[in-house]
């Protein structure tokens, strides 16, 4: 199969793929996704194929609106809507229970669902005229850091999907929150491009899973069934040192060496001569961070990097998210200096 390269312009043709049941790349803000009828079961077991994807590994619905909420979920609470209200289109997926007609090969058999309103003009358009709501998964093959744009979504799709929509970079970088409403505390089960105060602010208490900060036991049922994948992750090994930013640094050049990948914030960008530096942002802005730790993880895996390291931010607004995708990616192999150590 030859994957297309479509234009924003392209809207129609994106529609009738998904129509016919094909695989589409579509841009989101936060990462691409690869995309099919969420209501065609054969269209959303082919996902799982080009992804290399784990058959008990749930997707997730993308909608235009909340209105299409009703149409696939059931007993919606009042909360959903009030974040649908602030946060839609945004970064935020709602774990909702689900109406029969969404296919087990979407929830793969769970009685819930998670649902999306992304917020990229063009992949609304592509929902609204296909009609149909859209299961996507990030558009990486499975471990493998999520795509930012559409060529980094070619080199993992290429040949194996029917086309990818070209919407340029997306401009959040990590993949949406995850919130789950059918328990009666609010849990946060992925921290994302929505940050936890946001939340907060909106519902009060939330609590945060444990798979969001430490590996899952041996034998543990993860609630997020992705969260107990190794993910993310470069082809060589990564080593996340969390701390005081200076700290983190002197730690990292006491043990760089030749063929060392160092992931560090721009004020140390010239601390590592020698290593492969990828610079992912000012220590101070985790939002850049999120735009860029994608495309940095990615970056190491055409060099000849033998080990990674990588400061870590801390867990405030987006840093959570930071923080979590590269202890995805190190397998949670953390190397903690406290947060007094200089
Ligand atoms: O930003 C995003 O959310 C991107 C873009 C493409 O929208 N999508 C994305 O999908 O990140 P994916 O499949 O890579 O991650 C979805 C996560 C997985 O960890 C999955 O286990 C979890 O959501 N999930 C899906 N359905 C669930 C459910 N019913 N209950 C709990 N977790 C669920
Ligand atoms: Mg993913």
């Amino acid at each position: 199969m030859k994957t297309r390269l479509l234009t924003e312009r392209d809207i129609d043709a994106a529609a009738t793929i998904l129509r016919r049941g094909g695989l589409l790349g579509i841009p989101t803000e936060t990462v691409y996704g690869l995309g099919a009828d969420g209501l065609n079961p054969e269209a959303v077991r082919r996902i799982f194929e080009a992804k290399g994807r784990p058959q008990d590994n749930p997707l997730i619905l993308h909608i235009p609106e909340a209105s299409w909420l009703e149409r696939y979920c059931r007993d919606v609470p009042a909360a959903a809507y009030t974040l649908a209200e602030r946060f839609w289109p945004g970064p935020l997926t709602m774990i909702l229970h689900r109406r029969e007609n969404v296919p087990d090969e979407v929830t793969c058999g769970l009685g819930t669902v998670g649902m999306r309103c992304p917020n990229h003009p063009v992949t609304l358009a592509i929902i609204r005229a296909a009609e149909a709501p859209v299961a996507a998964p990030s558009g990486n093959r499975s471990g493998r850091p999520s795509p930012t744009c559409a060529a980094h979504m070619m080199e993992d799709m290429n040949g194996r999907i029917d086309a990818i929509v070209d919407g340029g970079s997306c401009g959040v970088g990590v993949e949406s929150t995850i919130i789950d409403l059918t328990v009666p505390m609010p849990r946060l089960l992925r921290p994302g491009g929505l940050s936890l105060e946001a939340l907060r602010a909106v519902l009060g208490e939330v609590a945060v899973d444990g798979a969001v900060l430490a590996p899952m036991a041996a034998g543990e049922r993860p609630r997020a069934p992705g969260m107990k994948y190794r993910h993310y992750a470069p082809k060589a090994p990564v080593t996340v040192v969390t701390g005081q930013a200076v700290g983190t640094a002197r730690y990292i050049r006491e043990k760089m060496g030749e063929h060392t990948g160092v992931i560090c914030f721009d004020e140390y960008a010239g601390w590592f001569p020698g290593c492969i530096v990828e610079s992912i942002g000012s220590a101070g802005a985790p939002e850049e961070q999120a735009r860029r730790v994608f495309d940095a993880l990615r970056a190491f895996d055409s060099t000849d990097a033998a080990e990674i390291f990588a400061q870590c931010p801390g867990d405030a607004g987006l840093g959570l998210a930071v923080a979590n995708r590269l202890k995805k990616a190190a397998g949670f192999h953390t190397v903690d200096l406290g947060e007094g150590e200089l």
